[in-house]
């Protein structure tokens, strides 16, 4: 992606193609949802290719077709469902050999329903029984419709290689921990994805030593809240205090993790996501600062900035809290970009608890956000226990002031870049201009400069003299 928009949908709507042949047969694997998914369609195009497969981007082709759904929202669920009348057409007239696989949060939602409900489709697999897909398609070959979303309480997938599906050969995910223990109230993912598992920190050093040796330069390290990762000789999540002093002692927290991977070379930028304010200690913060090659960035969702709606939502902290946590990262890092999430509407949100995410907004003034309406999940504390009463007109126009006001505070961001010299890393050449470069600088903010002698993979410092919104423009000065 070239540019960072503020975009009204993250997580659910981005598609992505991904290249992704069981001895000479081919799979395709189209992804949607958030980065754990696109990690996770990595895993399975890597369990697969151990089994014979090899990747295609040509759906028409392919032997088994994959698409790695989200549940976040409905109109998530309804890109997929609309993906799968596509494919329908496609296996009808051009690959009537085609066997369909839905993999992921959606799967893992609506279990065997899926193949009740969509007739087109021969495998549904839970985002824990990866493992078990070789075995599935082997059913699907003799005649059968085959199921598994048992979820895990262990499964972390730590030891696969992930085959780098694509990618740029320069960034790269590594998943740290599944699922999620958290119960917002508004929230699918803790049904969807399962209990919280850490995964073991050596076979994260490891993932992230042989991407230097590949020549990757920057990893994003990712869970749903990061900051509650905690290896204790196991992944399952436990209380540290009640730890024994001796499993303390060995254990691995998020702040250490980060110590560690920054120190696997100078030339591996390190970012993360998602922090979680309710989490985020001031440990974390410190590390950050204590290495030039963690990034200075902060994804940290905060729902809303009202007290009492957050409560509702079962976030687990307070607007104070919040304010307390941002306040701390400006002290600690004082140049560190900060984005967020923010839900539009949610139940019985009044007009002044609106406003006080709007004045939370004005607050921090964000580098960027991500924007969503309220929209109700089946099964979610919300959906049982709470009305979603606020009509859509009313949800609607509340989300269009939260975005016009994140516009004004980008530009603001953006505006306190310009005259200063960043270091990028450049991902690529411009999607505008093959004469152009575009990269990241720490904060996570796209720049966009001429291309001259410069290539994909190199650190430039560059002086920025002008922005827009979502994008920085300048001059390459040299090698960073
Ligand atoms: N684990 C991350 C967020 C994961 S989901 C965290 O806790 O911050 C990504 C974002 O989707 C959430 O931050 C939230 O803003 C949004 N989201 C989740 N469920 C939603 C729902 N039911 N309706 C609208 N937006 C939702
Ligand atoms: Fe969902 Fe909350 Fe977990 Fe994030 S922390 S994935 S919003 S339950
Ligand atoms: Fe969507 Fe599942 Fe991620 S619901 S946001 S793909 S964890």
């Amino acid at each position: 992606m070239e540019e960072k928009v503020i975009e009204e949908g993250r997580q659910g709507e981005a598609l992505e193609l991904i290249n992704a042949s069981k001895s000479g047969r081919k799979m395709y694997i189209e992804s949607y949802g958030c980065q754990m998914n696109f990690s996770d369609s990595e895993i399975v195009a890597s369990i697969l290719t151990d089994e014979g497969f090899s990747t295609t981007p040509n759906i028409e082709e392919a032997d088994v077709v994959f698409v790695n759904t989200c549940s976040i929202r409905e109109k998530a669920e309804q890109t997929v469902r609309n993906r799968l009348k596509v494919y329908n057409a496609i296996k009808k007239k051009q690959n009537p050999r085609m066997v369909v696989g839905v993999l992921g949060c959606m799967a893992e939602r609506l279990k065997e329903k899926f193949l009740e409900e969509e007739k087109l489709v021969d495998i549904v697999v839970g985002p824990d029984a990866y493992r078990d897909l070789p075995n599935l398609i082997g059913d699907v070959d003799i005649g059968r419709k085959a199921v598994n979303v048992i979820l895990s309480k262990e499964e972390t997938y730590a030891e696969i290689s992930p085959v780098r599906l694509g990618g740029n050969g320069i960034t790269a995910f590594v998943s740290i921990m599944r699922g999620c223990d958290n119960m917002c109230s508004f929230c699918v993912v803790p049904f969807t994805r399962g209990r919280e598992r850490s995964r073991d920190p050596e076979s994260i050093v490891k993932e992230c030593q042989q991407l230097v040796a590949d020549g990757y330069k920057e990893v994003t390290l990712l869970g749903q809240n990061v900051d509650s990762y905690l290896w204790s000789g196991g992944g399952l999540k436990k209380d540290f205090k009640k730890l024994s002093p001796e499993e303390q002692a060995k254990s691995v927290n998020f702040a250490q993790l980060l110590d560690v991977v920054a120190q696997v070379s100078p030339e591996l930028r390190i970012r993360f996501s998602t922090s979680h304010p309710k989490d985020m200690t001031d440990d974390v913060l410190h590390i950050m600062a204590k290495h030039e090659n963690i990034c200075n960035y902060i994804h940290l969702p905060v729902q809303s900035g009202n007290s009492r709606i957050l409560e509702l939502m079962n976030r687990g902290y307070t607007r104070e809290w919040y304010i307390d946590r941002v306040d701390a990262i400006k002290r600690i890092i004082p140049d560190c970009g900060i984005s967020m999430d923010i839900i539009s509407g949610f139940c019985t949100e009044t007009e002044k608890e609106h406003q006080d995410t709007l004045s939370l907004m004005e607050y921090v003034k964000y580098d960027f956000g991500f924007m969503f309406n309220y929209s109700e999940r089946p099964n979610t504390q919300a959906q049982r226990k709470l009305n979603d009463d606020i009509p859509d007109i009313v949800k609607k126009r509340r989300l269009k002031e939260i975005i016009d006001l994140q516009m004004q505070h980008s530009h603001f961001r953006n505006q306190e870049h310009v005259g200063k010299v960043h270091k990028i890393l450049v991902e690529g050449v411009s999607k505008k201009s093959d004469q152009e470069l575009f990269g990241r600088n720490t904060q996570n903010t796209v720049v966009v400069f001429p291309r001259e002698k410069f290539e994909a993979g190199q650190y430039i410092n560059v002086e920025v003299y002008e922005c827009t919104s979502a994008t920085l423009k300048g001059k390459a000065i040299g090698l960073a």
